[in-house]
């Protein structure tokens, strides 16, 4: 896994099979705070959810993540609670009604199609956005929001350096 930076506020990495973006995820784990928020954008299939099983098994999250797409939130106890929102199937409006602010405070967002997440809970998020490159290629480039944003993402740059070496 490698990649130039492409911008002073972002990074840009690729990982070649789907366990290298889990590792990417589990080291991620390692930076997450409660009241965390992360974006997760890209097509069917990008490995979205990939990643975020990865940040379960980085937080300790017992059990196998899978999507959340007819539930909208899955919950995973672990070092800290991991909320696993998958927003596909979800007009604007109805996110409102999730009650995101009062597991916000107790854990992490981690939101598949993230771009529909009300606007007030993306100021402080980790972006990533995953790219399909080829069969098993997949590029991901990480921007990060307000000072919270930005301390994630160098947990990102920390992360896919860890993540890369294993
Ligand atoms: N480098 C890679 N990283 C992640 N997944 C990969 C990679 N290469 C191939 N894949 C494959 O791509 C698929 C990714 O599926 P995943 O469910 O994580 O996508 P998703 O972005 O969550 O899609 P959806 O929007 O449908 O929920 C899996 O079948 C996985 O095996
Ligand atoms: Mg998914």
């Amino acid at each position: 896994m490698s990649g130039p930076a492409v911008a002073p506020e972002g990074d840009l990495r690729a990982t070649a099979s789907p366990e290298a973006t889990e590792r990417l995820g589990e080291a991620l784990a390692g930076s997450l705070a409660a009241g965390d928020v992360l974006l997760l954008v890209g097509p069917l299939g990008a490995g979205k959810t990939c990643l975020v099983a990865g940040l379960a098994r980085g937080l300790g999250c017992p059990g196998r993540v899978r999507s959340p797409s007819f539930t909208l939130v899955n919950e995973y106890e672990g070092r800290l609670p991991l909320f696993h929102l998958d927003l596909y199937r979800l007009q604007g409006p109805e996110a409102e009604a999730l009650g995101l602010e009062e597991r916000l405070e107790r854990g992490v967002l981690a939101v598949e199609w993230g771009e529909r997440l009300p606007r007030h809970l993306c100021q402080q998020a980790l972006a990533l956005r995953f790219e399909i490159a080829t069969a098993t290629e997949r590029r991901i480039h990480a921007s990060g929001e307000g000072a919270r944003g930005r301390q994630l993402l160098d947990g990102f740059r920390a992360a896919a350096a860890k993540a890369a070496w294993r």
